[in-house]
């Protein structure tokens, strides 16, 4: 197999996972996946329903135990170490299914969000919402994901594009090192995929990413390198025209795997 970016660098990569495992008891979701993340690379996860690449996701931001295996994030290792202090050391995901207070309006749901990284983090939400640097903020990722014109706007009123958009500005004010997008395009019409991609295509070059999609054209679109996962395991990897042209992964996105 060909080095990866960041082993060519030389540099130290974002992430490292080093012989990862998910185990449900017999069931091997996940099965010996290792791969480097270079900083500022863009790496998509392919792979069919199933294959393993939400519970990857999981182990990384530490939602789900690793049953073996080494997961490092910035040169420092993570296997263990709880939820929150890996998304304080700059780690941010979004999720299959999108997870935003209904009740709350945009900007509300990006100040709660992003008041749990601060100081006071009890603090009363109203005091949240008179912290003016942390209002700024938000109001700079709401805009950053195209949102100005509905910052008052309950989540609940929102269509299902913009729903989406909203929880990448939610990611986007934690101020990730790395990035976890989870099918963000998953649901959408086309032209609401169409703005999703260039949402995440417009993200600051130096933001490191690693974003499962279904969408091989999408996904070949935005990564500048692909892992394919297929019953856990790690099938393929390579950059886009690499994965186009690998015969495992064309079998498998034909029905032919096994
Ligand atoms: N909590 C769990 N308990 C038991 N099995 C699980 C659990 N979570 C996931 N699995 C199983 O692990 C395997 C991988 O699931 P996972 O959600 O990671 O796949 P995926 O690649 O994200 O699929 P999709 O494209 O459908 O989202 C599947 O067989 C799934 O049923
Ligand atoms: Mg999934």
């Amino acid at each position: 197999m060909d080095e990866t970016p960041s082993e060519q660098s030389g540099a130290r990569p974002v992430l490292r996972l080093t012989g990862v495992c998910r185990h449900y008891g017999g069931l091997r979701a996940v099965s010996d996946v290792s791969f480097e993340v270079a900083s500022g690379e863009r790496r998509a996860v392919i792979g069919p329903n199933g294959a393993g690449k939400t519970t990857l996701f999981k182990m990384i931001s530490r939602e789900e135990p690793t049953t073996k295996g080494r997961v490092e994030f910035l040169g420092r290792d993570i296997t263990r170490m709880p939820a929150y202090r890996v998304a304080k050391l700059g780690l941010s995901r979004t999720y299959q299914i999108t997870r935003v207070f209904p009740a709350l309006s945009v900007l509300e749901n990006v100040v709660l969000a992003t008041q749990g990284l601060r100081p006071g983090r009890y603090q009363m939400f109203k005091a949240a919402m008179s912290n003016k640097a942390l209002v700024e903020d938000s109001e700079r990722a709401v805009e950053q994901v195209g949102l100005q014109r509905v910052t008052k706007t309950p989540a609940a009123e929102l269509g299902h594009g913009e729903q989406r958009q909203l929880e990448l500005g939610i990611a986007l004010a934690q101020k990730p090192r790395l990035l976890l997008l989870d099918e963000p395009a998953a649901g959408l019409s086309a032209v609401e995929r169409g703005m999703m991609r260039d949402l995440v295509k417009d993200l600051p070059d130096d933001m490191t990413l690693l974003l499962i999609e279904h969408d091989m054209e999408l996904a070949l679109g935005l990564a500048d390198y692909v892992t394919c996962l297929h019953n856990g395991s790690q099938v393929a990897q390579g950059n886009p025209e690499e994965i186009k042209n690998n015969e495992r992964v064309q079998d498998i996105y034909l029905g032919r795997g096994d």
